[in-house]
């Protein structure tokens, strides 16, 4: 018997060692995630390799090519764009990975959370005018949060394509027209995604590269780039958000100069691969190795798909074309096995680094522990807060002083799902603060609120005018809430047209006849033409699309509880026929001259324009020395007292200026911000640590640092101050 005993524990025992000796090394999570990436690499079939390098979709989509049936979707699949908040598909797709494949490679599950999940953060384009990058950082952390606890490990964002014309509905998902601000802030986002504790989840920087320099704003169209405008203005923000170290990058729509950017071999592999070290993979976006052929560029998606993989683009999304061809390709000589070993070793590295080949499953948790938490809508208020811009505020109508009744009309203000903005991803109009609820709660007890619609987005139905111009007259002030519908901007959402619908100017001209001062609250994705609005409103809001929780920002802005900070980001033309207008333009060969000759060539509100209810005074700046060399930095400081009576938020912007260098500067260069908040009477000192490579530089048409010797101006508000660069 005690022979037996000792036999069964010496079996057992060696039975642990063996399989400890078997574990392979990629299973092993006490090894390195290179040793594990060449091992399973080492493993890997062709084949195998070839299907790491594809994403379909799974779960609710409109397009998706397996409507969500989990055994359509081969095993093998390198990564799924998952539409679900549950997680049971995802876990049984995944087992079918882990369990019934020969290695077990865990799919990598994406979404598109832009702007939160469940709750429903602030278009970005409105985050950038918060000028406050932790709060971006935080939003995205609960984004990601939620997008974790819902089965997503991947999110394609940050957008930050650089825009200047607002024609094209993608400005609302990027931060604005300037390369400075859009790297901060897309640096931000990745953090926030991607270094958050558990819940960290894989960004994306897209889109790779000049999307936002469509023709005419329209979508999917050629993009005209110089090399030098590809340097100085399109890459910046995303060598900057490169230094968060983003998991991965995708490649977009756009035809770059004759060669669209999903087989531009320039863009992916010398500049993001080479020159600036990238190191995750590269998507492509939607179907963008087949558009190549509507493109032009090829006939036939054999040739897409060994053009687009030469080039650099790792992993084919929705095509279907790398698991079709790149295995025949390899055979052929086409394509080299390295390059192929190369591109799933990017792949695998995300996921070894996300940890899902030791935890591949989510766990199942409760819609009220995930969602909406009070901490996430405290957040996503905090947000709002900060991103809305006082546009106008004539006799200081606002905040609203003694007004016993207020008319509450236009087609926004009781309306929830437009408060969420273009990819509200799982958002839900039902969890939106609408603005008449926010305005009842805020002025209860002070005043009456008369709602009246007044009329729809668009049409030409003005039955709805005769009341809203009833209560408007019955009213002490009108608050007017106008905008666009969640749907005119983000993808395929270009207008010709960035005026609002005529119907709503003339609801707008009906009540002023009322008499009553007109408060005009915009919810909107993109900047919009005001030249006829303007005129007719006392003050003028912008709340743009602030997400879940806009409604009490909103009417604590009119009450005065809360004192409005934000800037914009993003210029507002005078009218559409100044496109393409934005602050960082280079100097004409005649400044006074060149002008239109039918209306003012000036916009109607610029970059970094925005009003407060505080009265903020800037001193004198103040130099630690006007000259330095290339090597030494320079102190620039300016004291900025509030002379208001309440305490606000104060976001002072420094740029700069080259006036004479031979690779010619824009006009001024935004290089630094700090925003910070000043009591009545009190006073700070912004600082602004002037390091000339750093600050004062550019790129030039190779992609080199460019920093010419010579005089640079030191500019904040209104101030300019040259300084020389030895
Ligand atoms: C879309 C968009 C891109 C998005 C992707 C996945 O076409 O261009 O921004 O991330 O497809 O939905």
């Amino acid at each position: 018997m005690k022979r037996l005993f000792i036999f069964i524990l010496l079996a057992v025992g060696f039975g642990k060692i063996s399989a400890k000796a078997e574990l392979p090394v990629y299973k092993n999570p006490k090894a390195t995630v290179e040793q594990r990436v060449n091992d399973l690499l080492g493993r890997m079939t062709l084949k195998e390799k070839v299907m790491q390098l594809n994403q379909y979709t799974l779960g609710r989509s409109i397009v998706a090519n397996n409507k969500g049936k989990v055994k359509v979707v081969p095993a093998e699949i390198g990564s799924l764009i998952y539409s679900s908040t549950d997680v049971t598909m995802r876990n049984a797709m995944q087992h079918r990975a882990m369990d019934s494949t020969r290695l077990g490679i865990p799919i990598l599950f994406a979404h598109d959370v832009i702007h939160g999940f469940r709750t429903i953060f602030p278009i970005p384009l409105a985050q950038a005018c918060s000028f406050n990058p932790d709060m971006v950082r935080l939003s995205c952390g609960v984004a990601a949060q939620e997008a974790k606890q819902s089965g997503v490990d991947w999110t394609f964002s940050p957008m930050i394509d650089v825009a200047h014309d607002p024609r094209w509905g993608r400005v609302a998902e990027g931060y604005g027209e300037d390369p400075y601000l859009s790297g901060i802030m897309g640096k931000a986002a990745v953090q926030g995604y991607q270094d958050n504790g558990k819940y960290n989840i894989a960004a994306c920087l897209k889109h790779y590269v000049g999307y936002g320099a469509s023709e005419a704003g329209r979508d999917y169209v050629y993009t005209e780039i110089s090399r030098q405008t590809l340097w100085d203005t399109y890459l910046p923000s995303f060598i900057r958000s490169l230094e968060a170290r983003p998991a991965t990058v995708m490649s977009s729509f756009n035809n770059i100069s004759g060669t669209p950017a999903s087989a531009n071999k320039y863009t992916m592999h010398d500049v993001l691969k080479d020159k600036l070290g990238f190191d995750g993979f590269i998507v492509s976006d939607w179907a963008a190795v087949k558009q190549l052929k509507a493109q032009g560029m090829v006939k036939d998606y054999k040739t897409a798909t060994e053009l687009s993989f030469n080039a650099g683009l790792d992993m084919d999304m929705m095509s279907n074309a790398y698991d079709k061809y790149l295995e025949k390709l390899v055979a052929e000589g086409k394509v080299d096995a390295k390059a192929i070993d190369d591109a799933v070793a990017r792949v695998l590295r995300v996921k070894f680094e996300l940890g899902l080949f030791d935890h591949p499953y989510t766990e199942k948790v409760a819609d009220a522990k995930r969602f909406l938490l009070k901490e996430s809508l405290n957040l996503a208020e905090q947000a709002a807060e900060e991103t809305m811009v006082l546009l106008k505020n004539d006799n200081n109508i606002l905040p609203l002083k003694n007004t016993k009744r207020i008319a509450l009309i236009g087609p926004l203000a009781d309306d929830g799902a437009d408060l969420l903005g273009c990819w509200h991803a799982w958002g839900d109009g039902k969890d939106v603060n609408t603005i008449i609820k926010s305005v009842q709660d805020e002025f209860k007890g002070k005043a009456a609120i008369d709602y009246a619609k007044g009329c729809d987005f668009e049409g030409n139905d003005e039955s709805g005018f005769s009341e809203a111009v009833d209560k408007a007259k019955n009213a002490d002030v009108v608050v007017l809430c106008l905008g666009e519908k969640s749907t005119w901007s983000g993808e395929n959402a270009s207008r010709a047209s960035i005026e609002l619908p005529q119907i709503q100017l003339s609801l707008l001209e009906a009540v002023k006849k009322s008499g009553k001062p007109v408060v005009l609250v915009l919810s909107n994705g993109r900047p919009l033409q005001l030249n006829r609005m303007e005129p007719l409103a006392d003050a003028i809001i912008e709340m743009w699309q602030p997400g879940v929780a806009g409604g009490k920002p909103l009417a604590g802005i009119l009450s005065g509880r809360v004192n409005p900070s934000g800037k914009l980001a993003m210029t507002f033309p005078l009218t559409g026929g100044q496109i393409p207008i934005y602050y960082n333009r280079r100097s004409p060969g005649r400044p006074t001259q060149g002008k239109y000759q039918d209306m003012s060539s000036e916009p109607l509100y610029p970059f970094g324009y925005g009003l407060s209810y505080s009265d903020f005074q800037y001193g004198e700046m103040k130099l630690s020395k006007t000259t330095c060399k290339k090597d030494e930095t320079i102190t620039a400081e300016v004291t900025v007292t509030n002379n208001g009576k309440v305490k606000g938020k104060e976001t002072a912007l420094w740029y700069i200026q080259c006036p004479y260098s031979v690779l010619t500067r824009p006009v001024k260069e935004l290089r630094h911000f700090e925003k910070h908040e000043i009591a009545p009477g009190e006073s700070y000192t912004y600082k602004f640590e002037i390091n000339p490579m750093r600050d004062l530089s550019t790129f030039d048409a190779d992609g080199n640092k460019y920093l010419q010797s010579g005089e640079y101006d030191i500019m904040i508000a209104g101030q300019i101050v040259p300084i020389e660069v030895e």
